[in-house]
Formats: C-alpha cells, structure tokens, sequence
C-alpha cells in the first residue's frame, strides 16, 4: 500500500503540501512516514519517523525543514519491519531519494547484480533496489535515469525520485499502483490519490501504467514505456470534504457506525422508474440477456457480496456468485455468456479487486458494473457502468458504513434485475422499496442498543477467542461480525455458519469461549435454536443478537439483546451494525488503536 507525495513549488516551499498531502494519505498505512527535501544546492535533507505523520511535521518545523522540491512517504510495511532504516525517502548516496508504494518482485536478483557493482544496502526494502538502480543509470538526466532504470522492474510500483543535482526536478513513474499529477497554481504535484493534492491541485492527471512523469520546474511532461511524448486528459475533480470533524464521537469508525441511517438514505435515490440507468447504463433494459451475477470483493466488501447472493437467488431468481477478488484473479474461471460482473469495493482502489475486474474483462467478460464508494476511483473508470455509494468519506481503518450501503446497492440491483425478468410484480417491488426507504429508521432502532451492547463489551473485552454464528443470509453477517472484532481488538474470532459447528468447530466450545449468535426471526430459526442447543451443552456461553418474537429467553449462559421486530430481507443491516458496536466497545476497552489498527492500512493497493 503507502502513501506517497510529491512535487516543485514555484515559489513556497513544498513542505506544508507534503505533509497535507501525508496526513490525507494516512490511511494507506502508517508504519513510518518521512520526507525529503532539496535546496538550491546540496544533498537531499530527510527526515523519518515511526511515529504518525502529526509527530513528524514537528520534527520538520524544528529542523526547520524547507525547499522547493520533495518527497514524501507513509509506510505499511511489505518489505523489512517498521524501522527507521526502512522508513521511506530511500536514498542513493546522498544523489538520489526515493518513495515507492508496491512491490519489487525481482528484488533479490536485482539486489544481488546491484551487490555485485559495488552498492551497499542500508535497508531490507526492495525501494532500495529502484533507487541504486537509478543512481547506476544516471548520467545528469533524471528522466533517462528512471526509464532505463525502471525497464528491469517485474511487480508494482508507483514511484517519485528526486536527484541532488535537478533540483527543481521530480520524477514520478506507475505499474500497477495508482499515481496521479496534480497541477496546481503553486506548482505541480505528484501523488497516490486526489484527495491528497485537494489544497494544492484542482486539476488531475491519472497516469496510466508504464507513464513516466517530468515535473520540471512545475511544467508537467508525460512519456510513455517506450520514451515518446503522450498527452493525458486533465480532469477538474471537486474537492472531497474531509469530514475530518470527530463531532462528539470518539473515533472515526463510531461516527461512521452511527452515520449510518444517512448515509444509507442517501445512498437510496429518489426513484422515478427501478431500471438499468440507475447503474450508469444509457439503455433502461441493458441487463437483459443478463442470466447470472458474478460479484468480486476482498474482505468486508466480500461478505456484502456473499449476503447479497441470496437476494439475487430469491429476489431476482438469477444464479449469483460471490468470488474472493485474489483467488478468482488467478483461478482458471470458465466465463460464461450473460454474466454480469459486479466488483464491489469502498475505495475502488483495491489491488486484488481491481485485478479481478482486468481478468474478468481479459476473459471477455463485457457487462461490468462496480459498486464503489469513491467516484473518481480506478474501478469505477475501468468497468463499463457504476454505482458509487454514498456513504461519504470513511476514514476508520474497519468498513462499516461502506459495507451498509454496498448492500443497499445490491438490494437495488437484485429489485431491477427480479423486475426485469418478471419475478418481481409492481406489488412486491412497492413493498420492497417501501423497507428500503424505511431503513434508515430501522437502523436508528438498532443504534439504540448500545448501552446493552457495552454491557456486553465489559465481559467480553478480556476473553481470547470468540466465534460468531449465523445461518443463511445471517451467516455473512456473522463472518463480518468476527472480521470486526479480529481487526480491531484483536480478539481471535472466527465466523461460522451455525449448522457447521459439528462437523468441527464445537470442539473448540467450552464455558471460556464465548459464542455470539445473530439470531433473526426467518425460517432457519428453529434450526439455529438446535445449533445453540448444541453449544449450551458444552458449556459454552452464548451472545444472541435476537429479533423479538424469536421467543428465545435469557438463562443461565444465555444473553439476549432484543432487535426491533424481523426486517424482512433487509434483516442482515441491522445485525449487522449491533456486531460492529460490539467490536468497537470491546476494542475500546482493550484499549487499541481503533482507527488504525496494527499491521493493516484502509485502501490494500498490493496484492
Ligand atoms: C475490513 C475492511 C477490509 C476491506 C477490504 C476491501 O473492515 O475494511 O476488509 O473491506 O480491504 O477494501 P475495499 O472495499 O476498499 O476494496
């Protein structure tokens, strides 16, 4: 992942863009975060840290950093553990600096060959090679020193160099992890995002793979892989507001848990007519011809493919398969005609997702429709339609309110694709719509449970491991549910479907481990009622999530928290957010980083 940053100012100093620039990029990782600076003469000046980016600008004002040109880093590690030596600008000598997000694949035979002219290493980064590399090459032109340097590349990068003798001079090249330009009235800019450059670019170059960048003198030149010159769209994108405002809330993942009912009401649009054009098509009857749904995702985004499955089956009456984005990219998968392929991701910049959808296409598969929260994002320019989501801004490292409103996305696409084929009448569509436009008041429902929620917390914040069960369009919910509780509280917590537990996971079942259980009022109850049976008898203690008139009852071992009534197809959204403000009390009381938990960054752009 990374963040990286970069560019020549005109006339400021570059430094207050870069570390803008870093904080907004935080969220890519943060490991360490560092920047370099050149002057007029001399060696570029550095500094790193392993603290967060807030710690580095006041190491920088007292070393009263300063200059034209820079560039700037933060870290989620691949390549050698969070240490200072690893920590991003890299250099060569003190001629060349280098920050890279991606990875080298080839970097232990290019190390060796750059061992063997003669260079030492001072990291375990695989950066390291890139920037002897372009020392090896350089002859007084930065531009040529990249390109020649970057043709024995194998893997990912996006990279930005500069050199102790250019001093108004940034180089930035991309393969496979995203880099934009940003041109700006003070200069031109380099970064891994938009949202990074919002204060000092309006306007935006999307480099395309095998690009090279010449920012000389805040001119822009753009050459392709082979060296000729090649003109870019500019695009004009809007400021994102950066809803950095906590408000009253402690943590970014719990304002975003309770925003919840908004951002799930905006994202459900005013409907005059439920056809193709909501997704982006021209034609209101593109999905015909449509016979099955192939939905690709990683994580959180995965399980609101895995619950939406079931709506297509019995909502829409389609075949619907959800694919685990880095497995199907490298399957030998037998395309089928008519397949609408739905990839579905929060940040749209996801490295195994974005891959999935290229091989998808590379397969033939032409009817692509990605499910996006970020407009401008890669998957949403490389699929053929779009649905972008409206859940703002998330900033918390944990999905929550990306995930709620990726399903009112597939919700509204299982309505058009059932209405489409006749399996869905004007009656049961009204009703359908009807609980959609009343979600956001459900959900305000499910909130309310808080304070029984933190009761929970309290007992369940000092166990080890946990396991959370569900069955049918629950089971999703509960894999979720564990997802949550792992990444932030680092609990062990294992997601599984209820009527499994004997086939081997109630061996793990004694009174230490906790079994917290999303129980609606569907037709698999009675069924689900057994599964719990079966770990009451082990001792085990159970957590249920219940909707009233589930007529379960609190007992010895047995803890309720009472949803409102059964929300139908819908049901999953509000259990789903009782999961998530469990995770967040326990984490909180365990006392970690919420929003950015160890080791994991919020936009995965390697694989
Ligand atoms: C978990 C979480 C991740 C993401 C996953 C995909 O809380 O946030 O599992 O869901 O990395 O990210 P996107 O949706 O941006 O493709």
């Amino acid at each position: 992942m990374c963040g990286i940053v970069a560019g020549v100012a005109q006339r400021s100093s570059i430094v207050p863009a870069l570390l803008e620039g870093l904080k907004r990029l935080e969220y890519r990782g943060y490991d360490s975060c560092g920047v370099a600076v050149l002057q007029q003469h001399g060696a570029p000046r550095r500094i790193r840290t392993l603290a967060r980016v807030q710690a580095l600008e006041t190491e920088v004002r007292a070393a009263d950093l300063n200059g034209s040109t820079g560039i700037a880093h933060t870290r989620w590690a691949t390549h050698g553990m969070p240490a200072i030596a690893n920590a991003h600008p890299i250099f060569s000598g003190d001629q060349i600096a280098v920050v890279h997000n991606g990875i080298i694949e080839n970097h232990e035979a290019l190390r060796e060959a750059l061992i063997a002219q003669g260079y030492e290493f001072a990291s375990q980064t695989d950066t390291e090679i890139i920037a002897h590399l372009i020392h090896s090459h350089y002859c007084g032109d930065l531009l040529a020193a990249v390109h020649n340097a970057i043709r024995v590349l194998k893997g990912a990068y996006a990279i930005a160099v500069i050199c102790k003798d250019e001093p108004q001079r940034v180089i930035g090249a991309r393969q496979g992890s995203p880099l934009v330009v940003g041109l700006g009235a003070d200069g031109a800019f380099l970064a891994s995002d938009t949202f990074a450059l919002a204060r000092c670019a309006s306007r935006f170059i999307y480099l395309e793979d095998g690009d090279i960048a010449d920012l000389l003198r805040g001119d822009v030149r753009i050459v392709e892989r082979d060296g000729g010159p090649v003109v870019r769209d500019v695009r004009t994108v809007a400021e994102q507001p950066a809803n950095a405002d906590l408000g009253a809330y402690r943590h970014y993942m719990q304002k975003e848990i309770f925003e919840q009912p908004l951002a799930v009401a905006r994202t459900v649009p005013h409907l005059h007519s439920l056809d193709a054009t909501l997704f982006g098509t021209a034609d209101p009857v593109a999905f015909a011809g449509i016979d099955s749904v192939l939905m690709l995702g990683c994580g959180t985004s995965y399980f609101s493919a895995l619950t939406a499955r079931a709506w297509f089956e019995s909502i829409a009456g389609i075949a619907a398969h959800a694919e685990l984005s880095s497995e199907y990219r490298y399957r030998d998968y037998v395309p089928q005609r008519g397949t609408l392929v739905v990839p579905i991701s929060q940040s749209g910049e996801t490295a195994d997702t974005l891959a999935a959808l290229r091989y998808a296409q590379s397969l033939g598969e032409e009817r692509t429709l990605t499910i996006c929260n970020v407009a401008a994002s890669a998957m949403v320019r490389q699929s053929r339609w779009a649905f972008v989501t409206q859940a703002g801004p998330e900033i918390g490292v944990a999905s929550t309110k990306a995930f709620t409103t990726q399903l009112v996305a597939l919700f509204l696409l299982a309505l058009t694709i059932g209405r489409q084929r006749g399996r869905l009448n004007a009656a049961q569509t009204a009703a359908l719509l009807r609980q959609l436009v009343g979600l956001p008041d459900a959900l305000r429902g499910a909130l309310a449970r808080e304070p029984q929620i933190m009761a929970w917390a309290q007992e369940l914040h000092r166990k080890d491991h946990a396991l959370f069960i569900g069955r049918g369009l629950h089971y999703p919910i509960a894999l979720e549910g564990a997802l949550k509780m792992k990444e932030i509280s680092y609990i062990h917590a294992e997601g599984y479907p209820a009527g499994e537990l004997k086939h081997g996971p109630l061996a793990l079942v004694t009174d230490a481990m906790p079994v917290i259980v999303t129980a609606p009022n569907d037709i698999l109850l009675e069924k689900l009622k057994s599964n719990m049976q079966e770990v009451r008898a082990r001792g085990g203690q159970l957590y249920v999530i219940a909707d009233a008139n589930t007529h379960l009852a609190s007992a010895p071992g047995v803890r309720l928290i009472w949803m409102p009534d059964y929300y139908g197809v819908l049901s999953p959204l509000l259990h789903v957010v009782a999961f998530q403000l469990l995770a967040y009390h326990v984490a909180c009381l365990r006392g970690t980083d919420v929003d950015k938990p160890r080791n994991l960054a919020k936009s995965v752009t390697v694989e």
